[in-house]
């Protein structure tokens, strides 16, 4: 078995989880299924990033010890895992002592071998970037962007880690592994970002000015800086696990890829003399009125709000369908709507209805075999393989949004077929040709509907599985082996309904 180890980013804990944090355990579920029914061994890890300044603030602001208020928030982002239907393996918060050691582990062999260095700095930071900034950050008028907030200057002496000599071997290693990023075009951008000297990078932060970190195994007035403790977690937590790394994909927001996953990952992991990951997906954001959707702006989502609503499935779906993997979304109510409605409601929903009702009321609730291969099967079938084989690759290169599109494209082809076919007209016919037509037509729409669930059951799982129960259907184990058309509901009895996507009432109207 393959074993395939995939990550998400940890989330900060200064604040509920919103819809970008949700999109990115859904995605990165999506994969983490996709590769599990092809039959790989899957480590799925997510979790919370609890130190820094932040964190620290928050807690202060709320008059609690930093400890207490990150065993709240991170228990609302553990608990919007099970509501979002995602898989993990397993867990991880940067203060669990399993990941505490690792980080003073890998610090300290750094410092003995002589990649941190103390000295003295003075620069521009950013409190809620928590990172020193460069001249060139500056926008041409002098000020700094709004993402930075307050910026301050600052002198204190910390620890360095010796990033810029391994420039060229990063550069290197990006031109010859083109696959490291993906989108590839992002991989333009890390590499255009190098064409800079890079500076070392700080990695500490001096005890009275940051409390909440790991102390420096070798200088305890010292934490570590954000990103070293963060960046760890994705080895800690597999570190007591032989052959547990390195990671196959690790799953992030554009806003964190340069520097640090494409830049300062790499570099820490080769230092370190360990293997570095398979690759980085950078996705993109959602976006409502223009904005990034972030709590600071004050325009974000809450993800359960939806799911309550409408289901996991549908807000799984609608998240996959609407976003190019790496490119920016964004997130209307409007939208949703229109894709509940015509493609999971009618499209969808009706499928599972007509085969549920037709199969009630003309073959007395148990599915016929197909006794007649004509134009109308056979081209469906050949839709059918078409769909198939384009669907998976598509898959495997994160294509969602199109693959989506084409299991879409399939159903629609088949409520046709079933207009074409018409069994409501043969059901009246007594002839022996109308008789096998209709048995043939009940046997074909319910195949379809049992492989197109089958196809897209990574991104809804539970309607896949309420639709296999109504079929009378238990899968087998090999999914690829599930993608073949074949007779396998003969005899199966079905279900008389199922109201799988309900038509959500229209908005009330405004009180006055
Ligand atoms: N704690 C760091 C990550 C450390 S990883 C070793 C962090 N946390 S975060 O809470 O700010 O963001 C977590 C993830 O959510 C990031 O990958 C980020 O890109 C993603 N998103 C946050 N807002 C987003 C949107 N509006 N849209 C999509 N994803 C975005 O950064």
């Amino acid at each position: 078995m393959k074993s395939f180890y995939i990550t998400t980013a940890i989330d900060y804990v200064n604040g509920s989880p919103h819809l970008g944090h949700a999109y990115e355990k859904v995605l990165t579920d999506v994969i983490a299924r996709f590769r599990r029914q092809q039959g790989d061994q899957v480590h799925f890890l997510t979790g919370v990033d609890e130190h820094g300044q932040k964190v620290q603030a928050s807690a202060k602001r709320k008059g609690m010890p930093p400890q207490q208020f990150c065993d709240e928030v991170s228990a609302e982002f553990r608990a919007l895992l099970p509501r979002l239907n995602i898989t993990n393996d397993d867990f991880i918060r940067t203060t669990e002592e399993r990941h505490q050691r690792v980080v003073r582990k890998i610090l300290q062999e750094l410092f003995d071998r002589g990649e941190i260095y103390q000295a003295e700095y003075q620069g521009f930071y950013s409190t809620r970037q928590e990172q020193f900034l460069q001249e060139k950050d500056r926008l041409p008028d002098g000020t700094w962007p709004e993402i930075f907030g307050e910026v301050t200057e600052i002198t204190e002496s910390n620890y360095f880690f010796k990033l810029r000599q391994y420039q060229d071997w990063l550069i290197d290693h990006l031109t010859k592994h083109e696959d490291f990023i993906f989108p590839r075009y992002r991989q333009k951008q890390v590499l255009e970002f190098l064409k800079e000297p890079l500076n070392d990078l700080c990695i500490s932060r001096p005890r009275e000015r940051l409390e909440w970190g790991i102390p420096l195994p070798f200088d305890a007035n010292y934490v570590t800086y954000v990103w070293f403790d963060a960046l760890l977690n994705y080895y800690s937590a597999v570190a007591d696990h032989p052959g547990g790394w390195p990671a196959t994909w690790h799953v992030i927001g554009k806003d964190i890829l340069v520097p640090p996953h494409a830049v300062y990952w790499p570099i820490m992991l080769h230092a370190a003399k360990l293997p570095l990951p398979g690759g980085i997906i950078a996705h993109g954001w959602w976006m409502q009125r223009g904005a990034k959707m972030s709590k600071s702006t004050g325009n974000a989502l809450n993800p359960l709000d939806l799911v309550t609503e409408f289901g996991a499935d549908a807000f799984r779906y609608f998240l996959m369908r609407e976003m190019n993997v790496g490119q920016d979304s964004d997130f209307t109510r409007e939208q949703f709507l229109v894709r509940y409605n015509s493609e999971l409601a009618n499209n969808l929903g009706n499928l599972v209805n007509r085969t549920l009702n037709m199969t009630t009321r003309f073959a007395a609730g148990v599915l016929p075999a197909a006794e007649v291969t004509e134009d109308l099967e056979r081209s469906l079938q050949e839709l059918w393989e078409k769909t198939r084989n384009e669907f998976i690759p598509l898959c495997e290169g994160f294509q969602f949004h199109t693959a989506l599109e084409r299991a879409m494209f399939f159903l629609t082809e088949t409520n046709a077929y079933i207009e074409k076919r018409a069994p409501w007209k043969l059901g009246k016919s007594t002839t022996p040709t109308d008789q096998a037509l209709l048995r043939t037509s009940l046997a074909t729409m319910a195949e379809a509907l049992r492989l197109a669930v089958a196809l897209i059951q990574h991104v809804t799982p539970t309607a896949t599985e309420k639709i296999n129960a109504v079929l009378g259907y238990k899968p087998g184990t090999v999914w690829l082996e599930e993608l073949n058309w074949g007779q396998r509901l003969v005899g199966s009895p079905v279900a008389a309904t199922l109201v799988l996507f309900p038509r959500p009432l229209p908005p009330a109207p405004a009180t006055v």
